[in-house]
């Protein structure tokens, strides 16, 4: 029988949860997890800033196909790292029919997270996606995979098409995934294809296949997958409305509170009894991030809790420290506040937001953002009048969103999600040396509980803080 993890720390993108953060986790016996989002973007980014420490090189050195990796480097490498009123090249943005540039570019950054983050131990490196973002899917879980990746976890969506898809790369076989396109008619082409032996340069041994954990927000979503999957599904995280980053909107039409918060209702809880019955471990996730709440989760039948918000402030994650340090300070005076914001994201989903000073989080810095859409990893497919595929981002100039037949009442309040977590990273594009991108932090509800995991007299905690204190108290 496989042994699970009793915590897995969550994946947070962009970079939240970066290999540092998840070989921390992993290091001490629980499940660390990088996230997948927007990898090439951040590995290019990491070489132009100079790599500082090496350890983008080092994952470099350790690509099974030379050539290519070294193709990227000579690209992206800027020694001393670029001026920083200079902004970062910009990348074509993932569409239907990807550039083979763009192709190696995922292939390679996933394997590098996942190879960093499986550094100096022998315990399984998970990798999260959001479903949402479909196009990088299949390049991006192939690097993971040939990184030696052991979980794949996915939410944001319904993922029933990537169980295949692990079984399909853990033969080097070519593998399909259907691409969302509004509006699309039948006899369209739609399918995205991934031919890995087209990409390496030489026969490989087989690779291990994953497993799969689907993040959903309903028993009755965790039963559709069962049933559906195009393969094995392996387990369940169990998700409420309470947890960092994106959320699932309440079930029926969205009803707001007061404050502009959605309302959740009854019909919103996750039946734990017939989660037990689908026979498969989950996680419960979102608030679990306290012994009491562990306790409570392997009460109710579940293998253990999923945790993201104590880890994205700890000192091995990727949030910039200045973010990291005024947040804290905010926890410890009692003043952190966290709004579930219902536009925010270009998606269908709500995106949780803390509320900080110096982020578009601020009406003002908000407004102030020229629209700008230069990373497009959200945005929506859509059949042109033509029947060819374009996509448009509703984050994105308004002009351009209603001339691709959006409606200009769904661009109000979106915000640039792409540039704001590239910005939280320390990765800000700078545009035209004058406005530089300010970031938008997401948090779980609980973001002041993060200062219990301070240790006496210290400013910051580290994620062998939070782990001692999940399982000790
Ligand atoms: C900063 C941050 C970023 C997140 N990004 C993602 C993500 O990219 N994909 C995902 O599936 N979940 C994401 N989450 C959710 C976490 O993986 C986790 O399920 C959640 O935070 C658990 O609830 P908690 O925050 O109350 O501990 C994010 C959470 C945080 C705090």
């Amino acid at each position: 029988m496989t042994k699970h993890p009793v915590i897995i720390q969550g994946g947070m993108g962009a970079g939240i949860s970066s290999w540092r953060l998840a070989r921390a986790v992993s290091e001490l016996g629980q499940l660390g997890v990088v996230s997948g989002t927007a990898l090439d973007q951040i590995l290019a980014r990491r070489l132009q800033d100079g790599d500082p420490g090496g350890h983008m090189h080092r994952g470099l050195d350790r690509f099974p196909f030379p050539s290519v990796a070294e193709r990227i480097w000579k690209t992206y490498y800027i020694p001393g790292g670029k001026p920083e009123n200079q902004s970062y090249m910009s990348l074509p943005k993932h569409s239907k029919d990807n550039s083979r540039e763009l192709i190696e570019l995922c292939v390679v950054a996933n394997f590098v997270e996942v190879i960093l983050a499986r550094e100096g131990h022998d315990n399984p490196v998970g990798i999260n996606y959001l479903e949402k973002i479909q196009i990088p899917h299949l390049p991006s879980i192939y690097g993971a995979m040939l990184a030696g990746v052991e979980y794949v976890l996915m939410g944001a969506g319904i993922p029933l098409k990537i169980p295949g898809v692990l079984d399909r790369f853990a033969n080097h076989e070519p593998a399909t995934y259907v691409l969302q396109v509004t509006g699309a008619q039948e006899g369209d082409d739609t399918t995205i294809t991934f031919v890995p032996r087209g990409f390496t340069e030489r026969d490989l041994p087989s690779l291990f296949r994953p497993k799969f954990l689907a993040i959903v927000s309903s028993n009755t979503l965790a039963l559709t997958l069962l049933k559906k999957a195009n393969g094995r599904v392996d387990g369940f995280v169990v998700e409420g409305p309470t947890a960092g980053g994106h959320n699932a909107p309440p079930r029926g039409k969205l009803q707001l509170n007061e404050a502009n918060e959605p309302i959740y209702g009854e019909r919103d809880r996750v039946d734990l009894e017939k989660m037990r019955e689908l026979g498969l471990p989950f996680w419960l996730a979102g608030g679990y991030g306290a012994a009491e709440m562990l306790r409570k989760a392997l009460a109710a039948g579940a293998a253990g809790v999923q945790v993201g918000t104590a880890f994205a402030f700890c000192a091995e994650s990727g949030l910039r420290d200045d973010y990291k340090q005024a947040l804290l300070k905010k926890a410890i005076s009692g003043e952190a506040k966290v709004f579930t914001d219902p536009l925010a994201s270009p998606t269908s989903f709500l995106f949780k937001v803390a509320q900080l000073e110096g982020t578009i989080s601020e009406r003002e810095a908000y407004l102030a953002r020229p629209r700008i859409c230069d990373l497009g990893f959200l945005r929506e497919a859509y059949r042109t009048a033509a029947g060819a595929i374009d996509y448009r981002c509703a984050a994105g100039p308004v002009t351009v969103y209603v001339s691709k037949g959006g409606n200009a009442e769904k661009t109000v309040g979106r915000k640039c999600l792409c540039n704001a977590l590239l910005a939280n990273i320390g990765h800000p594009q700078m545009r035209s040396g004058k406005y530089v991108e300010k970031g938008l932090v997401t948090s779980g509800d609980d973001l002041s509980g993060i200062r219990c995991f301070l240790p006496p007299n210290r400013s910051v905690y580290n994620a062998a803080d939070v782990i001692a204190k999940l399982l000790n108290g």
